[in-house]
């Protein structure tokens, strides 16, 4: 089996940066592309996310760190809190279109599971139903792991593309809240 990796970014200078790094396992593409209007229709098996939802909603984590310290939010900071957050579901609901059935959406996240949960939830969760992007909600999306990668300090969380019937069934079994307890990646034994 030929493994193909295509990876995209909206910044040339990261693939001049890069090159071809990706190693020698197959074909290695590189796109310039805005990940919140990819031109890909159920053809993936696994989106690997390091960083691009960080980058759309870095503004959104620091006005939910000013929220906490009980700072009043200007109307602008709101505007744009909202704005980042419509980036962010624009790109999830990207992922769900272009992957696969029983495909694999894998994102290493800055951000611990109190601070992503509540935008997984308000796009995955049955009983999530404002547009994102023009796609129908909730997305085909289930959160099937999540862990952390103490060494880098990141966070990675395994979500399964099912569709509408299939999503509603196991949302019916757990209740739709069923969540794995974060498991900490072990370190390489020391050789
Ligand atoms: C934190 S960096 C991560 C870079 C790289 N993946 C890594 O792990 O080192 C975020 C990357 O997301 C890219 N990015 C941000 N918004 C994007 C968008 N709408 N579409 C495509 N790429 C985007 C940026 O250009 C940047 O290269």
């Amino acid at each position: 089996m030929t493994l193909q990796l295509l990876g995209v970014d909206y910044s040339t200078t990261l693939f001049e940066l890069v090159g071809s790094t990706l190693g020698p396992w197959g074909r290695t593409d590189w796109m310039v592309m805005d990940a919140r209007r990819l031109a890909f229709r159920t053809c993936f098996d696994v989106v690997l996310d390091k960083g691009c939802l960080d980058a759309l909603l870095a503004g959104w984590d620091q006005l939910e760190v000013l929220r906490g310290w009980g700072r009043q939010l200007t109307d602008k900071e709101e505007r744009l809190g909202e704005a980042a957050l419509a980036n962010a579901r624009a790109l999830l609901a990207e992922v769900a279109t272009c992957l696969v059935e029983g495909g694999r959406y894998i994102c290493i996240s800055y951000e611990s599971p109190s601070g992503r949960q509540r935008l997984f939830d308000s796009v995955t969760s049955a009983s999530a139903s404002d547009a994102a992007g023009g796609v129908p909600l909730p997305l085909p999306l289930r959160l099937v792991e999540s862990a952390v990668e103490v060494e880098n300090h990141n966070y990675v969380y395994v979500f399964e593309k099912r569709q509408g019937q299939q999503l509603q069934q196991q949302d019916g079994e757990d209740g739709g809240h069923e969540r794995r307890e974060a498991v900490q990646v072990e370190e390489e034994p020391p050789q």
